[in-house]
């Protein structure tokens, strides 16, 4: 992370930040959250794509677990970890029992290629604001509590926010377990491989009954900080968004014996149906969709694809549109499809409405962070999983860039110490 430094040579952070609440006392505690962005920097680099790819159980989202056990460790935190495989780090209030905890966290899984700091900055930060509460002299009167859920992107089993999921009940673990990865490796394999139990997972109203409230700190994921010239802001909503597969069955054949005309190419009618997939989302103002992830079987360079599967990312602040948009992509990838000889399939992955956070609590957090700005966001989060269960708010810290799941994503470190500051001002407003 770059340090910007003024013209007499201190950093922009020893400077007046604009966040009135944040004594320089509290941004030197909050330094720890740049120490811990850097111990893992090189975890999880993906050379061929750029940025990170760190899937759920795999190598580096494995170390990252390490990584976090270890920091809890130094931290004296008490860290289990559930039966979903969401790791939970506490910090006792004094006499008190594991209930009615202020929790804050994230994730530390990635897309393929994404940036440093979608998830992990959460993650780090929650840990930094624990420094800047004990270097207070901070005694909590509730329990807090780093928790880290994995497979929030949904980018190895293909079901976003799949801890939190099963934690509030919102899949169900023989769904869970059927999922498969690109390999076929399935989450009931991966989970076993982890020393994890099929037949324990799912919602867990123990679990649930312990959070009095939910607090997560993100990367925000577009411009809106940088529009408002803050540092720091607070959730108002999510946008609703869900994951639909695709597949586009022809006959595959070979390339050069096989003329143009007659051919049925499912590459063509998979390809046809992601231009439509834009002009659909263009006639709904305020729409998102996306095709990001396209695989034609077999995959020659000399071979016409016999089946292609897609996916298809679709966001709109009504449910109601978001499935009118979807009918309509089914609609026409049909007709497409059927033009090139070919024939279409569509089935549901995961689906989100669309949250909006409690504006009490929101209020609550805007005053306690020293005024920050209220924002919605297009980004799917466990917190908007775990916002139908529990009291659950939201803090964004400003993303110079405006760019997310992409290597580009940045955050500045005076930004990252404020918004740990941030945190930590939410954690004691609530656990004091
Ligand atoms: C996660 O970041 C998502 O919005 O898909
Ligand atoms: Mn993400
Ligand atoms: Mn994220």
């Amino acid at each position: 992370m770059k340090t910007p430094t003024t013209a007499e040579g201190r950093t922009a952070s020893d400077a007046s930040t604009g966040y009135s609440n944040s004594a320089s006392a509290d941004l030197g505690a909050a330094r720890t959250v740049l120490s811990l962005m850097r111990s893992i920097e090189d975890i999880g680099r993906d050379r061929a794509r750029g940025g990170y790819s760190r899937p759920v159980y795999g190598s580096a989202e494995l170390e990252l677990r390490s990584w976090f056990l270890e920091a809890a460790a130094q931290r004296d935190l008490d860290v289990e970890t559930d039966r979903n495989g969401i790791m939970w780090a506490w910090w006792y209030a004094p006499g008190k029992q594991r209930r009615d905890a202020v929790v804050t966290g994230s994730h530390l899984d990635s897309v393929p290629g994404g940036g440093a700091y979608d998830g992990p900055l959460g993650v780090a930060s929650s840990l930094a604001a624990i420094d800047v509460l004990r270097d207070r002299g901070f005694v909590p009167s509730r329990p807090i509590v780093v928790a880290v859920f994995p497979e929030e992107e949904g980018s190895r089993f293909g079901v976003a926010c799949l801890g939190s999921r099963l934690l509030t009940g919102a899949i169900s673990p023989e769904r869970a377990l059927a999922l498969r990865d690109g390999e076929g490796v399935t989450f009931a394999q991966a989970l076993t491989t982890q020393g994890g139990r099929g037949d324990r997972i799912g919602a867990d109203r123990d679990m649930l009954a312990r959070i009095g409230i939910f607090l997560e700190l993100h990367v925000e994921q577009g411009r809106g900080l940088i529009d408002l010239g803050a540092p720091v802001g607070v959730a108002s909503s999510i946008l609703g968004h869900g994951r639909w597969r695709l597949s586009a069955h022809g006959q595959g054949n070979h390339a050069g014996t096989t003329l143009m005309a007659g051919r049925q190419d499912a590459m063509v009618a998979a390809a046809r149906t992601v231009v439509a997939v834009r002009e659909i989302a263009l006639e709904h103002s305020g729409a998102r969709a996306t095709v990001g992830r396209l695989q034609p079987i077999p995959g020659g360079t000399n071979v016409i694809a016999s089946r292609v599967d897609f996916w298809l990312d679709v966001r709109h602040a009504e449910d109601a549109v978001t499935a009118v948009i979807v009918e309509k992509i089914h609609a026409e990838a049909r007709r497409l499809a059927a033009e090139e000889g070919c024939t279409m399939d569509l089935v549901e992955e995961s689906v989100s409405g669309t949250v909006h956070f409690d504006a009490t609590l929101g209020l609550e957090l805007s005053v306690a962070t020293g005024g920050s700005p209220m924002l919605p966001t297009g980004a799917g989060h466990d917190a908007g999983v775990l916002a139908s269960e529990v009291p659950t708010a939201m803090l964004f810290v400003r993303n110079p860039t405006g760019i997310s799941h992409s290597p580009e994503e940045l955050c500045e470190d005076d930004d990252a110490r404020l918004g740990t500051v941030a945190l930590a001002d939410a954690l004691a407003h609530h656990a004091g």
